[in-house]
């Protein structure tokens, strides 16, 4: 074992897009644990969207970070020393203990709302790594807002944004297991071709070459939008207001392309399309779901056991390399859910 545990902290709060000088890499002595504690060598960490708004001071779902603070993130890690009763050497855990190698715990916290609690894993679940993705928050995120708040009915269309990521690629597959038509709009053509070559999405858009994107809004959905599933908001969730159906639902889940900027407006008359459309809007946050995630969390490993479901991971290694990751995922590096490895599981 390394006898440094290395981490990396907000050096600076970033003005529009971060860059890698937002981050400091520093080091520190592995903590002991003490009483009833117990020593976390973390295997992977998530690299998320959120954790883009988390470096502003304020964030709309939970504090912001302090500059020198380890940067927020979801964790899964093997107990290496443990002094506590109900955990032992060897056991996985799933949990938020940041962009760092080592961490000590106490057992006690919440999971809810970002909290500090711990979630065993099962290693028979699937790799170490789907916990935190498809068999973790992304995957429980596209399990609840397609079951509970898309709600989609064999034969809708279905409009998934942000569709070869984490949480769209698997939203977009629970939806076409229910029987609607999916269409996925991806920044890439490679990720288009993975959407319908891969995951059997019906049509793949690549929102950064189409010449004229409502255009092929408007061709790959000949009968209107019944569902837009809204992972980036901006100019394209605009976009898809104009071309809804009667009675549709609109699921907010994410707003990347507004995430580097506060103040970017949506077009003035979106209620107006909403009106028209008689169309309900749905905002969803998973952590409404915490009493839930056993549910979530056994459906989508059947469901990848099944093969009904595939997943994508990217994977960096090295916890030096986090700040570079994140910033590619941000733009679109990743394929599937974005992962940094800090030790290889065991
Ligand atoms: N509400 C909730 O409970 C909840 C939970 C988890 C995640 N989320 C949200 O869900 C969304 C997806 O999260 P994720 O973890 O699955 O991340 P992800 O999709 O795996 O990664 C982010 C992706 O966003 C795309 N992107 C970046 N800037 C964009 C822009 N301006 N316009 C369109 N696409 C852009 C990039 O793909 P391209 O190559 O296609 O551009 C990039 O790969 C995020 O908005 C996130 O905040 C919400």
């Amino acid at each position: 074992m390394a006898d440094v545990n290395r981490r990396i902290v907000l050096a600076a709060r970033p003005e529009g897009a971060p860059r890698e000088t937002d981050f400091r890499l520093e080091q520190g002595p592995i903590p002991r644990p003490g009483p009833g504690q117990f020593l976390i060598r973390n295997l992977y960490l998530s690299l998320d969207p959120y954790q883009r708004g988390r470096m502003n001071p304020s964030w709309r779902y939970g504090r912001g970070l302090e500059i020198g603070d380890t940067m927020i993130g979801g964790t899964v890690g093997e107990v290496i020393e443990s002094n506590h009763p109900a955990y032992r050497k060897g056991e996985i855990v799933e949990g938020l203990l940041g962009w760092q190698e080592y961490a000590l715990h106490d057992g006690l916290g919440e999971r809810a709302n970002y909290g500090l609690g711990l979630t065993r894993i099962d290693p028979a679940r699937g790799p170490l790594s789907t916990a935190l993705g498809v068999n973790g928050m992304p995957g429980e995120t596209a399990y609840f807002s397609i079951i509970e708040a898309a709600r989609p009915k064999p034969g809708d269309t279905v409009v998934v944004t942000g569709a070869a990521g984490a949480v769209g690629s698997l939203a977009g597959q629970i939806a076409k297991l229910f029987g609607a038509r999916v269409v996925g709009l991806a920044g890439s053509d490679a990720k288009v071709d993975y959407l319908v070559n891969e995951l059997g999405f019906d049509v793949g858009i690549n929102y950064k070459t189409a010449p004229d994107l409502m255009q092929a809004i408007r061709a790959a959905c000949p009968d209107r939008i019944d569902v837009y599933y809204d992972n980036v908001g901006g100019p394209i969730a605009d976009m898809m207001f104009r071309w809804l159906n009667r009675h549709s639902r609109i699921v907010i889940v994410g707003r990347i392309a507004q995430y580097n900027d506060a103040k970017m407006r949506t077009m003035p008359d979106v209620f107006s399309q909403i009106m028209l459309a008689r169309a309900s809007v749905i905002g969803f946050v998973v952590y409404d779901y915490d009493h839930r995630t056993e549910e979530a969390r056994n459906r989508m490993a059947r469901w990848v056991k099944e093969g009904k479901i595939r997943y994508a991971e990217t994977i960096a290694k090295g916890i030096e390399r986090a700040p570079e990751a994140f910033l590619s995922m941000l733009t679109g590096g990743n394929t599937g859910k974005q992962l940094v490895q800090l030790y290889p599981p065991p």
